[in-house]
């Protein structure tokens, strides 16, 4: 689809030392991450582990606190739009169509950054746009039947399933004619039918010659797509590898189960609040075994008249 032809295995992406803050937090810690051309490489992790913010990073959403993302050699420029014309493009994990436009203008809209007339004029649809659109037109269409939905082109966007939504996103992404797509859980909410298919579809973009970067939950999917693929937790790449490397690896695994593991991020805090519990039991075992020798000294100190039995209950 990219007019651009790349040898597979040259690095695309290379994002390097990539650390993201808000105030106290630190979403993505040092992360250094490539996609080759022709590859697809799975990101993965658990909720909350800093997916999103580190393709947030990626695409000029956030400047990161820390790092740096090159794309074909140069630093992408802190701007969304800037980096969908370098050739860098995505899709949300909230779908984020223009609803009440057409199946056909929002891929239209997508073409933006690809054509002269811009987009305000896709969407205002002045006299510039009529003149300059066939071509685009065109291309859309092509995209549309690319991801099946051309039967749907004049459909508002807002009538399509969820499934189909999702596959629209990709034909927008698609229409700034990127090297590099970026799939931010592209399967979720899917049915295991549509979920495959999104399986095919992936592999289909990448024999168009772009490489794809996907977050995602599924791990069948996951694994069954990817070249390699990259483990974040807490915000640090744990794992990387092909994999069998990854689904072997037992820290992933216990990431997943929430049970910690050695050198694994956060360790430390683990660490503290067990030592932390063990101390608490220790001071109320202490406090137990002081009562209990109180009251063993206190029967002994009592009369005998008084722990004598039956004279309990007189009291
Ligand atoms: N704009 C933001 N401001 C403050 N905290 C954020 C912001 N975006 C994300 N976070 C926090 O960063 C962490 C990682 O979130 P996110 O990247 O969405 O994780 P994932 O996509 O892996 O589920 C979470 O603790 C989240 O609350
Ligand atoms: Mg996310």
């Amino acid at each position: 689809m990219t007019t651009e032809t790349t040898t597979r295995g040259e690095t695309i992406l290379d994002a390097r030392g990539v650390t993201m803050r808000f105030g106290g937090l630190t979403a993505v810690r040092d992360v250094d991450l490539t996609v080759s051309s022709g590859e697809i490489v799975g990101l993965i992790g658990p909720n909350g582990a800093g997916k999103t913010t580190f393709f947030n990073c990626l695409t000029g959403l956030y400047i990161p606190t820390e790092g740096e993302v090159r794309y074909k050699g140069a630093v992408l420029p802190p701007k969304s739009f800037k980096v969908t014309a370098a050739g860098v493009a995505r899709t949300f994990q909230n779908i984020r169509l223009f609803a009440n436009m057409t199946v056909l203008e929002n891929v239209l809209v997508g073409r933006h950054t690809r054509t002269k007339e811009g987009f305000w004029s896709a969407v205002l649809r002045g006299p510039g746009f009529h003149r300059a659109e066939k071509a685009s037109r065109e291309r859309a269409m092509e995209l549309l039947a690319f991801v099946g939905l051309a039967p749907k082109a004049d459909h508002l966007a807002r009538n399509l399933p969820y499934g189909e939504q999702r596959k629209l996103e990709i034909a927008r992404a698609l229409a700034s004619e990127p090297g590099l797509l970026l799939l931010d859980e592209p399967t979720a909410g899917m049915n295991p039918q549509e979920t495959r298919a999104t399986e095919e579809l992936v592999f289909a973009i990448r024999d168009q010659g772009i490489a794809v970067l996907v977050i995602e939950h599924d791990m069948r999917f996951i694994f069954n797509l990817c070249d390699r693929v990259a483990v974040l937790v807490q915000g640090a790449k744990l794992v990387e590898g092909d994999s069998a490397t990854v689904q072997g690896d037992e820290r992933v695994i216990a990431a997943y189960l929430g049970e910690p593991f050695e050198n694994a991020p956060g360790a430390e805090e683990v660490a503290e609040v067990e030592a932390a519990e063990a101390a608490q039991a220790e001071t109320a075992e202490a406090a137990e075994a002081t009562e209990a020798e109180t009251e063993a000294a206190e029967a002994q100190a009592e009369p005998s008249t008084d722990a004598a039995p039956g004279k309990e209950s007189d009291r």
